[in-house]
């Protein structure tokens, strides 16, 4: 994680934390569907959990102000997983020399043990990662608002001394049948690439190291494979759920088939987040294919899931920021959570999708007419900078298909635009998104990245598109695969969107706008 030193505390913080919320709710490049911290920074999912009906999320928070910096662990609770509140901070840091996380309290995860909600998280003290943990101080209280640290902390002191770690943090926790727990963490070594290990306990605060699961140097890669980095954050090892119109984890399926999800480090920069698939199996990890959770790089980074109490397994993602630090000063917050995704199987790989609620965000909807898609026309007359837009195209030999979001009223070609485009190639079929025109102002990262979709290479084999835009966020869904992309338009509201191709078919088109469910007047620390 690179470091970006804030500017300095106010004596009194009062009037400073409000005129930045006010600025990051005055900024309409703020999203109004995914979830933002009140203002100030934001990263990592963390303590993902469903209680009572009550879906918790845990996130890296800096309320000081748009920067990673003495990271504490905001907190907000939603019902349905569109609404959140927002509760009280947490974790903080410890005041300077009495904890081992007075530099911040760095992602983790939550378990219930024995009815005790448990955060276990890394401690982060001059640049060392201890592993920690927070016990719910009160265990009846729904809204799990206060957090007692364990005063045996650090429960895990040291890297394991076997291998050759240069980095060690992040954590994967789970219960066994027998009552033992199982915990994972991320590593980084210096010559054999990054690594997952494996420590056992029977009460969550005596750890025994037990090797690792997995090191880079074990995975024989293919030439098209994505490099894995030197050090796997955030290790996330979950059972594949059966794929199903619900992808609920109970039912069919039952295999012993696992995902490894990581986010892959190098030397302070996230590169983005893969998945080996293969099997868990006696505390080591098999894998048989190494795949990309999200095609968009760095801008879907260390999700984290958790089974949900329908048991379906839902992961959110960080999409950090793609403008410069000047302009995200000026915004006065960083960071955004993906929408809620349901993870599944799918032909033998991890399948993604955005969950079905958000559909109960849906407003205003137009239909676009099916038929031939050639030269660009209005898709429809819905304007707006929240718009969810489903197709569903046929592609002949070399045609395509470019769902074209025209920003600031302009016309396709000029101005500010964002492009969506299926291309059917002689081998296969793309999703192209490219948000390199999304923005004229200097300093904003914009790159096209292109995404393999699998179809049957039958032209009658629709590919369907979903697109979700929420101002500065971008998420696009194709055939169980996504892409996530930041775009800073100057005036996202007046979107609209032009439908463009040649050699294409539209069997279904719909272009819906959304619903804001971000609450005005939020508190920098609730
Ligand atoms: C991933 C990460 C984690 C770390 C946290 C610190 O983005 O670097 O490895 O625990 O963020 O905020």
């Amino acid at each position: 994680m690179s470091t970006v030193c804030p500017e300095p505390a106010p004596a009194d913080g009062r009037g400073v934390q409000e005129e930045l919320v006010m600025r990051a709710e005055a900024d309409p490049l703020l999203p109004r569907f995914h979830f933002t911290p009140p203002a100030g920074w934001m990263n990592d999912p963390n303590g993902l959990l469903q209680r009572d009906g009550l879906h918790h999320l845990f996130y890296q928070y800096n309320p000081l102000g748009p920067a990673h910096h003495r990271i504490h662990w905001g907190h907000a609770v939603s019902r349905d997983l569109l609404s959140w509140m927002d509760l009280p901070i947490a974790l903080s840091p410890a005041r300077t020399g009495e904890g081992p996380d007075e530099d911040g309290c760095w992602s983790g995860v939550a378990v219930v043990d024995d009815g005790h909600p448990t955060i276990v998280y890394s401690a982060n003290r001059g640049g060392r990662q201890t592993a920690a943990l927070a016990v719910a101080a009160d265990a009846a209280d729904p809204l799990l608002v206060e957090w007692e640290k364990d005063p045996r902390n650090p429960v895990i002191a040291d890297p394991p001394g076997e291998l050759p770690v240069t980095d060690f943090r992040d954590h994967c926790v789970w219960q066994e049948p027998d009552g033992s727990w199982t915990q994972l963490m991320g590593a980084g070594t210096t010559d054999r690439g990054g690594a997952v290990v494996r420590y056992t306990s029977s009460d969550l605060r005596n750890w025994t190291y037990c090797g690792p699961i997995l090191v880079g140097s074990d995975w024989r890669a293919a030439p098209e494979d994505p490099w894995t980095a030197t050090m796997w954050e955030c290790p996330d090892l979950i059972a594949l759920p059966p794929s199903g119109p619900d992808g609920r984890a109970d039912g069919a399926g039952g295999s012993a088939r696992h995902a490894l999800i990581f986010s892959a480090w190098h030397q302070g920069h996230p590169q983005e987040t893969l998945a080996f698939v293969g099997d868990y199996s006696e505390g080591r990890f098999h894998p048989a294919r190494l795949q990309r959770v999200d095609w968009g790089g760095r801008f879907c980074y260390a999700p984290q899931s958790y089974l949900d109490e329908a048991g379906r397994r839902i992961q959110f993602g960080w999409m950090p920021e793609a403008r410069d630090e000047r302009g995200v000063a000026r915004a006065g917050w960083c960071g955004v959570m993906t929408v809620p995704r349901l993870l599944s199987a799918h032909d033998g790989a991890l399948a993604v999708e955005p969950v079905p609620e958000l559909a109960r965000l849906r407003e205003r909807h137009e239909s676009i007419p099916p038929g031939a898609v050639d030269g660009a026309r209005p898709a429809s007359s819905i304007c707006g900078g929240g718009l969810d837009i489903e197709l569903e195209l046929s592609l002949d030999m070399c045609g395509y298909a470019e769902v074209v979001l025209v920003h600031g009223g302009g016309v396709a070609g000029r101005g500010e635009r964002t492009v969506i485009r299926v291309e059917r190639g002689a081998q296969s079929c793309v999703v192209r998104v490219d948000p390199s025109h999304a923005s004229h102002e200097p300093g904003v990262e914009a790159r096209a990245v292109t995404m393999p979709v699998r179809t049957s290479g039958d032209a009658d084999d629709p590919v369907r598109l979903r697109v979700l835009l929420d101002r500065s966020v971008l998420e696009v869904f194709s055939d169980w695969r996504a892409v996530s992309a930041r775009i800073y338009p100057a005036d996202p509201e007046s979107t609209r969107v032009v439908l463009a191709g040649e050699r294409a078919q539209l069997s279904v088109g719909s272009v819906w706008t959304m619903r804001s469910t971000r609450r005005a007047g939020r508190r920098l620390r609730p």
